[in-house]
């Protein structure tokens, strides 16, 4: 069977293989659904299980991230699960500290200033150490999925990952990161190659641990010009999938690829070409240009705009329509263009997914 049951052979046999069939451009009888973020603070159970708890100590719990990561699939019928956890957990475990300010987000209190700080940075991380953390969330939510829907792992991108480092958290323009680029473009690709390695044993650790699916977030990309977007993220994410998939193969597994390189509309081509099984696509690409530019070379996955979830029930519905017409039912897994936010009403996110599983079987049945 082509259903991967991980290292752990006692794992519940998968009942919806929906996303995994529609990841590899297989027919399915509708078109899957999962939304970036869905385990989030739009849902009241979410907000109390997370109250007066620290995030990242949350983070820490796999019975806490088991929890979070089923609370969105009691609710909605989702094709697929993202395991609760941050793509910050890679620079902690190379030995930055890196906090959740409650209103203010992500915050570093040291972050990296020049190049000399890379010194800071653990040269060999041991994954199974620093991160057995997830792996043994991961291992746990899938038990308890019991077979349900697949289970998403993920990571940062190295750029993305590298402008936290840099910035200290949020930012608009990210030009303490983007000086880097154009003042230590060597100490940068040191930095990313650092990354890099981390992360691939991070995602081999992932699916070892029972993960059916990766995806990559370059949450970033979209601050990078064409040809920084080339050399400084576009690189590592084809060494990070080829490395993946090469070790994957070796051992007789094969595990579908998400990239999201989000804004990054000039990449759509070469994002296509690199490796990855699905390319993510945010709300600013419309989706016959993307099926276009990327011709069927892969699946897509996307792109309403989050904000459209404000808008009445029917009009959803509506919005949902368009897109799979645009997209087509075939090599596609509807989500939204980027993360649910914490004010929008859960209602509205199980109207998105009801009008996804209803028109899309309409369409394919026709
Ligand atoms: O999608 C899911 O449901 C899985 C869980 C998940 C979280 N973070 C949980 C989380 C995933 C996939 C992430 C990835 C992540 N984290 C990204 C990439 C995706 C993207 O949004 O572009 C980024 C950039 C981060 C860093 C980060 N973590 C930010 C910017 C924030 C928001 C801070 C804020 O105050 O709004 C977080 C916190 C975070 N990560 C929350 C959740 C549910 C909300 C905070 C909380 O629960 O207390």
């Amino acid at each position: 069977s082509h259903i991967y049951n991980g290292l752990y052979s006692d794992f519940p046999q998968l009942k919806n293989d929906t996303f995994l069939r529609a990841a590899r451009g297989e027919e399915t009888q509708h078109v899957p659904v999962w939304c970036m973020r869905q385990a989030g603070r739009y849902l009241p159970e979410f907000r109390e299980s997370r109250a007066g708890k620290d995030f990242f100590e949350t983070c820490r719990s796999p019975e806490a991230c088991c929890e979070l990561t089923l609370q969105p699939l009691r609710r909605f019928s989702f094709d697929a699960a993202i395991i609760f956890s941050d793509i910050l957990v890679v620079p902690q475990a190379m030995g930055m500290d890196v906090q959740m300010v409650p209103g203010k987000g992500p915050t570093f209190p040291d972050p990296l200033k020049d190049p000399e700080d890379l010194q800071r940075l653990r040269v060999k991380v041991d994954v199974n150490t620093e991160l057995g953390y997830v792996f043994r969330a991961i291992t746990l939510t899938r038990h308890k999925l019991e077979g349900k829907v697949p289970l998403i792992g993920f990571t940062g991108a190295p750029w993305t990952l590298m402008s936290y480092m840099i910035e200290g958290g949020g930012s608009n323009t990210h030009s303490k990161a983007k000086r880097w680029l154009y003042q230590h473009p060597e100490a940068s690709h040191m930095l990313l190659r650092m990354l890099t390695d981390v992360i691939v044993e991070y995602l081999l650790g992932q699916v070892a641990a029972g993960a059916q699916a990766l995806q990559v977030f370059e949450s970033h990309a979209g601050i990078l010009g064409p040809a920084e977007f080339k050399e400084f993220s576009l690189l590592y994410l084809r060494d990070i999938a080829r490395r993946v998939k090469d070790k994957l193969k070796e051992d007789g597994q094969d595990v579908p690829m998400i990239v999201f390189a989000k804004d990054a509309h000039y990449g759509v081509e070469d994002l296509s070409q690199s490796h990855y099984e699905v390319v993510g696509l945010d709300w600013t690409i419309d989706p016959r240009s993307a099926r276009e530019r990327t011709g069927g070379k892969v699946s897509l996955q996307g792109n309403m705009d989050p904000c459209a979830l404000y808008a009445p029930k029917e009009r959803i519905s509506d919005i949902v329509h368009k897109m799979l017409e645009g997209f087509g039912t075939r090599g596609y897994i509807a989500n939204l263009g980027h993360g649910l936010y914490p004010d929008m009403d859960p209602e509205h996110v199980g109207a998105f997914v009801q009008a996804v599983h209803k028109h899309s079987k309409q369409m394919i049945e026709q």
